[in-house]
């Protein structure tokens, strides 16, 4: 057997982010330029069923067995063999590098997942589907979120636009024109967990409000959805703002996102707001491509610890 490897990009979304977990549409897309990468090769000097897993970027250099059961790498190892019906597989080398920045939104753990499930059952010449690898992911996923939406899953594993709603089959986003974001990190790390429990809890206790505020994010990714594939790139901005409001409102932003948001519009962005699960982790803005650098030179000079330009393609 020889080596094999595989990734999976990193990914943002750009509408509906908490709505999405109570059933209202989001919208996410893929972010090429950051990606996990996971190569699997054989280990003759092991024994079958051994497994070495290595991620250098967080320290990580050990038995497959010597994780812990919940650790999000070993799940994912585990889950794969359960789906391929494996129960002694030959020894195996797994490693892990990722350039996605972690608990910031851009869906590193999800990237993770799929790169590991990709490249291990293509080594054990039994790929699974892409169906399969997402609906594995979501799995693992539940580990960082606690009660995921299945987006970041879904986008990370199409690597494509969609338009998502919860429980439902998958619709890809036809894009009428393409279109330029930044996207900046606050710097601060914030666990989706928390925020998503944050915001459960919220909705427990005032279940009108927080149904409003779904259902108005619902509606921003309704318009949203047209506007993309009419090509009607203006009109994005303003939906962005208003998005970047009802998050706020739901407690999930921070004076530091808040700063950056403010930022890019004054830099002449069309529209920006914070993008994940928010508290910390990194906003976007759209922009016209002429204006992207300098947009993401003003968020680096009021603390955005980095930017990401990227270009959301034309097309089905
Ligand atoms: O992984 P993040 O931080 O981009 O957050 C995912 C978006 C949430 O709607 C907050 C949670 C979810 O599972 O959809």
């Amino acid at each position: 057997m020889t080596a094999v490897s595989a990734s999976a990009p990193g990914k943002i979304i750009l509408f509906g982010e908490h709505a999405v977990v109570y059933g209202r549409p989001a919208i996410a897309v893929p972010v090429t330029q950051v990606s996990a990468r996971v190569v699997v090769s054989p280990f003759p000097q092991g024994e079958p069923g051994q497994a070495l897993v290595q991620a250098p970027d967080i320290g990580l250099h050990t038995e497959l067995d010597h994780l812990a059961s919940d650790h999000p790498i070993r799940r994912a190892i585990t889950l794969a063999f359960t789906e391929l019906g494996i129960t002694h597989p030959i020894a195996f080398r797994l490693r892990v590098a990722s350039t996605i920045p972690v608990a910031a939104g851009l869906g590193s753990g999800a990237a993770v997942t799929v790169a590991i499930l990709r490249a291990l059952s293509d080594f054990l010449r039994a790929p699974l589907a892409d169906e399969h690898i997402s609906a594995l992911t979501f799995e693992v996923e539940k580990l960082h979120h606690g009660t995921p939406s299945g987006i970041d899953n879904t986008v990370v594993t199409f690597g494509a636009p969609v338009y998502f709603i919860r429980d439902q089959p998958i619709v890809r986003l036809r894009v009428g024109a393409r279109f330029t974001i930044v996207i900046a990190d606050t710097g601060v790390q914030s666990p989706t967990a928390l925020t998503v429990g944050d915001v459960r809890r919220a909705w427990q206790a005032d279940p009108q409000t927080y149904e409003a505020m779904f259902d108005a994010a619902g509606e921003i990714a309704q318009k949203s959805r047209r506007a993309i594939e009419a090509g009607e790139i203006e009109a994005l901005g303003p939906l962005m703002d208003a998005n970047h409001e009802i998050l706020q409102r739901m407690g999930v932003s921070s004076p530091e996102l808040d700063g950056l948001v403010a930022q890019a519009r004054l830099a002449g962005a069309l529209g920006a707001k914070l993008s994940g699960g928010g508290r910390g982790g990194n906003m976007i803005a759209l922009v016209d491509p002429q204006t992207a650098q300098n947009v993401a030179d003003a968020l680096l000079a009021v603390g955005a610890k980095r930017t990401i330009i990227t270009t959301v393609p034309m097309g089905a």
